[in-house]
């Protein structure tokens, strides 16, 4: 079953936005990467990126209908989204909240995060490394061997 991993708004623009924050690998460089390690571990990904939150909706829905598990990365919505937040709670799949850059360490606004109380875990602060940390924690939440 495939693994969900979802990118909110703006993150189209990954590569020339803020590149001291956020790196310069864009989100095709990303997506590239983590279909080739999702390969090597026999798993099939779902990479997607919408600026609208009726869209992410929509895609978190489908994903506790048809996906293993999800990993997504909000974006703004992150601090404003009680739509993002429900849906999340509406599904059973393994899903966690993933941030390019350390929302605790940057402006007050982006330390509230809706999505955090609806997902088993939570990264941030590690670049484009963390989509591939997300995909570890996944796999191994989905198979249930959370630690060796
Ligand atoms: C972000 C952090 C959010 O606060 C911000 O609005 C983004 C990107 C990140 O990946 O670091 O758009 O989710």
């Amino acid at each position: 079953m495939t693994i969900y991993v979802l990118n909110g708004p703006n993150l189209n623009l990954l590569g020339s936005r803020e590149p001291e924050i956020y790196g310069r690998a864009s989100l095709d460089d990303i997506g590239k990467v983590l279909d080739a390690e999702a390969a090597k571990a026999g798993r099939k990904i779902a990479f997607r990126q919408s600026n609208h939150e009726g869209v992410l909706v929509d895609w978190v829905q489908e994903a506790g209908a048809k996906g293993a598990g999800l990993a997504l990365n909000p974006g703004a919505y992150t601090h404003t989204s009680i739509a993002l937040h429900d849906a999340l709670k509406a599904i059973s799949i393994p899903k966690i909240e993933l941030h390019l850059s350390n929302v605790h360490a940057r402006e007050a606004f982006r330390r509230h995060s809706y999505i955090s109380p609806a997902v088993d875990g939570v990264i941030c602060g590690l670049g484009a490394a963390g989509y591939l940390t997300a995909l570890d924690a996944l796999i191994r939440l989905i198979d249930k061997k959370p630690f060796p």
